[in-house]
């Protein structure tokens, strides 16, 4: 049996259409109300989680894989862990948001960003030589500068609809980002073939 963290949320929905895709009965994932803590089967158990915490799972071996965005992953220094496969589910990308003037508009003082990725904005901005204050928010990134906090946003866009509810735009793609398949290091070694198993799998029967 494979242990499972998986991301709670929009990447939850998609891996339980990819699992469906693949053959597992996804019976239970579709009926969970609040259970944190779920099987599949007799081949998975898998714990829903928040998107750090999945690392967190993986790193201290609770979990043998992981399934969590790129965007974690960029934003955070963890380590202890194999990223084994893209699955290529979740796409979307990291972008300096807002209002069309942004592009013309000349400052006499720091550029402030709003984003949920602090780490993800200072390195593309310093990547750029541009000395900006950055100004962490924990969600709805898009109010800052539609309050008038920030000239601008890094954040994810998917579909770019609350972008376009909120009157901004995708000034800059800064990266692609998707959905990876992580495991942790000693994990690997003890359950290899069973995780190189389901990596079959997927590549074979989900692309
Ligand atoms: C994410 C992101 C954007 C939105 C982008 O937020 O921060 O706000 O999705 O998706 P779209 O391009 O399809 O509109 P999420 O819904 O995860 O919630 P949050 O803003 O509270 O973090």
């Amino acid at each position: 049996m494979l242990k499972v963290a998986l991301t709670k949320g929009r990447i939850e929905k998609k891996v339980t259409t990819m699992l469906e895709k693949l053959g597992y009965d996804v019976t239970s994932m579709i009926n969970k109300n609040r259970e944190l803590q779920i099987n599949v089967e007799d081949k998975m158990e898998i714990i829903f989680a928040k998107s750090n915490d999945v690392v967190t799972f993986i790193e201290h071996g609770i979990v043998d894989i992981g399934i969590v965005g790129s965007d974690t992953l960029l934003e955070n220094s963890f380590k202890n862990y194999y990223e084994l496969l893209d699955l290529e589910i979740g796409k979307c990308s990291f972008a300096v948001c807002s209002y069309p003037e942004y592009k013309n508009i000349k400052l006499n003082r720091r550029k402030r960003i709003a984003t949920k990725y602090p780490n993800v904005a200072k390195k593309y901005f310093e990547s750029k030589d541009e000395d900006v204050e950055i100004i962490k928010l924990e969600g709805s990134v898009e109010l800052g500068p539609v309050v008038g906090l920030t000239d601008a946003i890094v954040d994810i866009v998917e579909t770019g609809a609350t972008l376009r509810a909120n009157g901004l735009e995708v000034i800059e793609k800064i990266t692609d980002v998707s959905t990876r398949l992580i495991c942790n290091k000693t994990k690997f070694k003890y359950k290899k073939e069973e995780i190189l198993n389901l990596i079959d799998l997927i590549e074979n029967n989900n692309r």
